[in-house]
């Protein structure tokens, strides 16, 4: 698939926007201030807080999981089996608790990511979600692929 080339500092923070890579949606979030605190607050309850599994660019490491920590760049395809998660930037909502500090929610068996795509320890996606390849070609651009 050919690399897709996004526009970003249109983005407001906290919205997400969906592109189409190689056939799959890829998720590019703008994290607010409050956002990236709330990520490293949820380490100690993540599978794999580092991102050790080598599933993503070796660039992608630690909470953040990014080049640039204000945005995250997520394949938005469930580890488990392949659903697609669900935006849930909100902290608390009733239905996901008191605890939900905002990320992305699997509707198929219930997999809660935070809002780098990490796995929630105990739930039943195996790994973080699929950070693609890509990179900055300024402040405003971005190329996946
Ligand atoms: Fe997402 Fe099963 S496919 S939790």
């Amino acid at each position: 698939g050919a690399p897709v080339t996004v526009t970003v500092d249109k983005i407001e923070p906290g919205q997400q926007i969906t592109v189409e890579w190689r056939g799959k949606p890829v998720w590019i979030i703008r994290r607010t201030d409050e956002m990236l605190e709330n990520i490293e607050k949820l380490s100690p309850r993540m599978k794999d807080p580092e991102s050790e599994d080598p599933q993503q660019p070796a660039y992608i490491t630690g909470a953040q999981r990014s080049i640039k920590p204000e945005f995250i760049v997520l394949v938005g395809i469930c580890t488990h089996l392949g659903c697609v998660p669900s935006y849930r930037p909100e902290v608390a909502p009733a239905d996901l608790g008191s605890e939900w500090l905002g990320g992305l929610f699997c509707p198929c068996h219930g997999s809660r990511f935070d809002l780098s795509g990490r796995v929630f320890s105990n739930q039943p996606a195996p790994l973080n979600l699929e950070v693609p390849p890509y990179r900055f070609d300024d402040d405003a651009t971005m190329t996946i692929g």
